[in-house]
């Protein structure tokens, strides 16, 4: 079987957060499954120097890694600049309709043109291309939260579709705008989505899909919820040279030497309970639950590190400023990343919504309980010790409030103080589970099978 991709993220090539290592990773272990896969991407600047260009139309530059052949899209109008998304960490750029519109595009032309037997794009990004796409083509949603609006008629002059498409309630039509998001889900002959969990979700929520969550209920096949996984071989403490001392399950207490490094990079009080996050800083990512309890948290012995940027930086130096041996924010560094999921006692994701969910699991690769609210993906792969004491593997909360957060917070402190060796065994039980992506591949191939049996039944 011969699979395209198409994202606006691919790992280590370009990468912003959890879209490139899930693209990346389940690309690998298709391969694995002996599936050949390409995967388009646009040739930002930062990637002007890799690949070789391809003779033909559409200026493409081809760079295979690890059996996955990269096709970068030259469109230098749109992607020569340094952000993939904006010009800085949380901001956009304005034309970012009319970019990814001419990404889709171009994505459609190469599909029709090199004979792939399945089309999968990614996120809305790449979701307009499902309109020109005669290949089966799959969309899978790692992010409800960004749709992408561009204007109507514009849109519509790129792709061709008839008039009811631009009416209200068209397949393209929403609030009077062009919604990628939608068109995506429409027009491709599959969804799918980063969990089981947020499968469910988003036929009903509309706070995670925009009010998308009636299309996603009209579609002929629910959405299918694959749970990600992480590279268990590039993730890996027992060989992670950006550790001091590596470690497996049976040497976890070999942790502290990492500990030791984070608490002195960072400048943290080592004598806390050390709280890290690596990721997005945005509002997705709860940062405002913890404000209005961080004071008395602090007071108990609460350290936080918070390893990435976003639109919500101000708030997070915020707290540096007033407890600046207490809170400590870096950008996102990928040693340090891994000294943060190696180093930290727990992990923190109090997520007000999380199609997928990365850091929970690469913290319980390392070894590092990871603390919760229970949605989408986080509610899959993060058992409570206290509900489930014989399979737990972290702790968590439900209601999206303040107050249960600083609840749960207090309790991991309480066990990583308290009952070590009950805190260790939940650590080395999440070390101990297998988080790789074949399952995931598995499924994937399952659901493009299906979509294929079903397209030549039609014909
Ligand atoms: C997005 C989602 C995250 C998911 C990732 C990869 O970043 O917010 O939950 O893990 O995509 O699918």
């Amino acid at each position: 079987m011969r699979i395209l991709f198409a994202a606006a993220e691919y790992a280590p090539l370009v990468s912003s957060g959890g879209l490139g290592d899930a693209i990346a990773g389940l690309a690998r272990a298709l391969v694995r499954q002996g599936t050949s896969v390409t995967v388009a991407i646009p040739r930002y600047r930062s990637v002007f120097e890799i690949g070789s260009k391809l003779t033909g139309p559409g200026n493409r530059y081809r760079h295979v890694v690890d059996g996955v052949e990269v096709v970068l899209i030259d469109d230098p109008d749109s992607f020569d600049r340094d952000g993939i998304y904006g010009a800085g960490p949380g901001a956009s750029y304005e034309d970012n309709w009319l970019r990814w519109a001419r990404f889709a595009m171009a994505v459609a032309d190469l599909a029709e043109a090199d004979g792939y037997d399945v089309v999968n794009l990614h996120d809305a990004h790449v979701a307009l291309a499902a309109v020109r796409i005669e290949t089966p083509t799959v969309f899978t949603i790692h992010n409800a939260a960004y749709p992408i609006l561009g204007p109507l008629a514009e849109t519509n002059a790129m792709l061709g579709l008839p008039p009811e498409a631009v009416l209200p309630m068209g397949s393209l039509e929403w609030f009077g705008e062009a919604n990628f998001m939608k068109a995506g889900l429409l027009y491709a002959d599959r969804v799918t989505t980063v969990s089981p969990g947020f499968a469910r979700q988003i036929a009903h929520d509309s706070e995670v899909t925009g009010g998308l969550d009636g299309v996603i209920r009209s579609l002929t096949h629910p959405p299918v919820g694959v749970m990600n996984g992480i590279d268990i071989e590039a993730f890996n403490p027992a060989t992670d040279t950006s550790l001091p001392l590596a470690y497996e399950a049976d040497t976890w207490n070999r942790r502290s030497e990492s500990r030791r490094a984070l608490a002195a990079t960072t400048g943290l009080d080592a004598s806390g309970v050390i709280f890290g996050t690596v990721g997005r800083v945005t509002a997705q990512k709860g940062f405002d639950l913890i404000d209005p309890v961080l004071e008395d948290l602090i007071e108990e012995g609460c350290r936080l590190l918070v390893v990435g940027n976003g639109e919500q930086d101000d708030l997070v130096d915020s707290w540096v400023d007033q407890y600046p041996t207490a809170v400590a924010h870096r950008p996102f560094d990928q040693k340090l990343a891994r000294l943060t999921w190696a180093g930290s006692d727990a992990y923190v994701m109090p997520s007000r919504f999380e199609p997928g969910g990365l850091g929970n699991i690469y913290a319980m690769r390392y070894g590092c309980p990871p603390v919760v609210r229970f949605t989408g993906g986080l509610a899959d792969t993060v058992v409570d010790v206290d509900e489930d004491p014989e399979h737990g593997n972290g702790i968590g909360f439900r209601l999206y409030e303040s107050i249960e957060l600083a609840k749960t917070l207090r309790r991991a402190m309480r066990l990583v103080r308290s009952h070590p060796d009950l805190w260790q065994n939940m650590a080395i039980r999440g070390m101990k589970t297998d988080w790789g992506w074949d399952r995931a591949a598995i499924a994937y191939l399952n659901v493009y099978r299906n979509v294929l049996a079903e397209i030549t039944r039609k014909a």
